[in-house]
């Protein structure tokens, strides 16, 4: 049975998500909760293959959908559902909102078709806790500039982004008590604040 509890962390390229994953981690752990930290497309050694793929390779957006979700699968079987069933509390980097966002939202799938990966591959199993970080696109574009050299996904146009981000807001608003919008515009100790008080909400 699932005892602890599962956290991702969304938000389109340039939001700056990952600069919060270290202060979640380390949150919990500090008030003693043995924590896994991961990532999707990831987290286990054929998921970062896939990864590898996905972020490199051109494909065909259905493709690209099935190898997100076979990775989800591996990942899900592998090390998130062992992890919870221990006690372990998981943090991570995007899960299948982001399929719903960048899939759908950015590429044009229909929602049915991620509906239906995602219960054949989740059974109705949901993250607990799902903190978006939310920014106007262009703010995000000037923040994927200074980053590192660009991916498959993040050479994609300002209105692929924006498409992603509306994609996100709209699950944010389906379902407001699990994904809670946070304005990455606000510094970094602000929303430190803010995921505090989400946390403590969740322990
Ligand atoms: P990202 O998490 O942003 O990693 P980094 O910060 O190292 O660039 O990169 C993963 C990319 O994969 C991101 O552009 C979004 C994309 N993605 C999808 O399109 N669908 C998905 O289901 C997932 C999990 C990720």
């Amino acid at each position: 049975m699932i005892s602890g509890k599962f956290i991702t962390l969304e938000g389109v390229d340039g939001a700056g998500k990952s600069t919060h994953l270290g202060f979640v981690a380390e949150w919990l752990r500090q008030r003693g909760r043995e924590v896994v930290v991961t990532r999707e497309p990831g987290g286990t050694p054929l998921g970062e293959t896939l990864r590898e793929l996905l972020l490199h390779r051109d494909m065909d957006a259905d493709t690209e959908l099935l190898l997100m979700f076979a990775a989800r699968q591996a990942h899900l079987a592998e090390l998130i559902l062992p992890a919870l069933t221990r006690g372990a509390w998981v943090v991570s980097d995007r899960f299948t909102d982001a399929s719903y966002a960048y899939q759908c939202g950015g590429r044009g799938i229909e929602v049915a078709r991620i509906a239906a990966l995602e219960a054949w591959v989740q059974r109705g199993f949901t993250p607990d806790l799902t903190l978006l970080f939310d920014v106007p696109p262009e703010v995000a574009e000037a923040r994927r500039s200074a980053a590192r050299a660009a991916d498959r996904f993040e050479r994609e146009a300002d209105s692929f982004f924006g498409r992603v981000r509306n994609a996100y807001l709209d699950r944010a608003r389906a379902e407001p008590d699990r994904i809670r919008v946070l304005d990455a515009r606000h510094s970094i100790a602000e929303l430190q604040g803010e995921i505090s008080q989400l946390l403590q909400a969740l322990t």
